[in-house]
């Protein structure tokens, strides 16, 4: 893959972020001027693979921007041949790790909508912060089970060309099996569908117009705030229960829909007992829910309930949260930097 096409591509993606936030009635179907191959840059084929006569007739609604198309046909292609989808509705967050695709559902899938999460290319994600979560996780493979051949194991950890992929893939899939572990603990997160090489298939939050808001963004009644902070944390002992820590969970990773909240986006997901940092990641997140809701008129200390969840779930306490997880960048960590000095 050339880099530079590659970048330009991801660029404009950012760059037609609102354009491409609606859907366009009457663009169903049309025959898209760069689907012709002689048209498309050799670079831009290379990083493409060829597709298949099955998903040859893939072709959805939503207009999608100038590489963006090939992109979407190569990782969405697999859902689409196992009737996961049917179409590709429209891009609702495009985001520095992944793009979040509304797609009709084909007739695998028990409700009308999925969400598609397309993870970039492993090359341009910010895999800076990723060592902190993988400490103590043995890395998963495509089809989500554990890596097994020493050839990988050791692929990865001289991160060779190869092992990056392999471990761009882990990091997918440990999104996906920790969806898949949730969900059927009754923990409220999106239902998982299917895994492909470099996307998700899960539920889809919202409705056919608007996609759920994050509960950031959103400005509750006392009684309401209350309710659904009950019901945050009732999902975080759910998750210790099974032995999970979330690993960026803030306001931002929990959507607000029709009244009921939703968890997202798992792939940093930490196991308690195996990494070293787990009580500062677990306190980082723990303050994070308490600034959002305590923002919202909630009585809460992070702290405080950080303690008590992960004593009562018979961890102990280490350490303050170590600078090197606090991002200088989000207002919210600094205040846990100022709390700490
Ligand atoms: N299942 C879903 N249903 C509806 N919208 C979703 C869903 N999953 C993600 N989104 C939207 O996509 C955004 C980014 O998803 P997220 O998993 O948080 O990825 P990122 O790593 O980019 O933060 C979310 O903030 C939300 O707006
Ligand atoms: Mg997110």
């Amino acid at each position: 893959m050339n880099t530079n096409d590659a970048i330009e591509f991801f660029n404009e993606l950012d760059d037609n972020e609102q354009l491409n936030n609606h859907v366009r009635p009457g663009a169903r179907k049309e025959k898209h001027p760069l689907r012709n191959p002689k048209k498309v840059p050799l670079s831009v084929q290379k990083f493409v693979q060829a597709q298949d006569d099955s998903k040859g007739s893939f072709k959805f609604t939503y207009k999608a921007a100038r590489f963006e198309e090939w992109w979407l046909l190569d990782s969405l292609g697999g859902f689409y041949e196992h009737k996961w989808i049917t179409d590709v509705l429209r891009r609702v967050k495009g985001g520095k790790e992944a793009s979040v695709y509304q797609c009709r559902s084909g007739v695998e899938v028990d409700a009308p909508l999925v969400a598609a999460k397309v993870y970039r290319p492993r090359s341009l994600r910010n895999l800076k912060n990723d060592q902190q979560y993988r400490v103590g996780r043995v890395d998963l493979g495509e089809d989500g089970n554990a890596l097994v051949k020493s050839g990988d194991v050791h692929a990865i950890a001289k991160r060779s060309s190869y092992g990056e992929g392999l471990r761009h893939q882990s990091w997918i899939a440990y999104e996906f099996k920790t969806l898949e572990l949730l969900y059927e603990a009754g923990v409220d997160v999106p239902k998982p569908y299917a895994m492909e090489k470099n996307a998700i298939l899960m539920g889809f939050v919202g409705g056919i117009d608007t996609s759920a808001p994050a509960l950031s963004t959103v400005a509750l009644e006392l009684d309401e705030a209350k309710s659904l902070y009950d019901r945050v944390v009732r999902n975080i002992d759910l998750m210790l229960t099974h032995n999970r820590i979330h690993g960026d969970l803030s306001a931002y990773n929990i959507l607000y829909w029709e009244g009921d909240i939703t968890l997202i986006d798992f792939p940093q997901v930490v196991l308690p007992e195996s990494n070293p940092a787990s009580w500062n990641i677990f306190l980082r997140d723990m303050t994070r829910i308490c600034q959002y809701f305590s923002s919202q008129g909630v009585d809460c200390d992070g702290r405080k309930l950080a303690t008590e969840l992960w004593l009562s779930h018979g961890h102990k306490v280490v350490k303050e949260v170590d600078p090197r997880y606090l991002d200088a960048e989000k207002p919210e960590d600094r205040q846990v930097w100022e709390e700490q000095k």
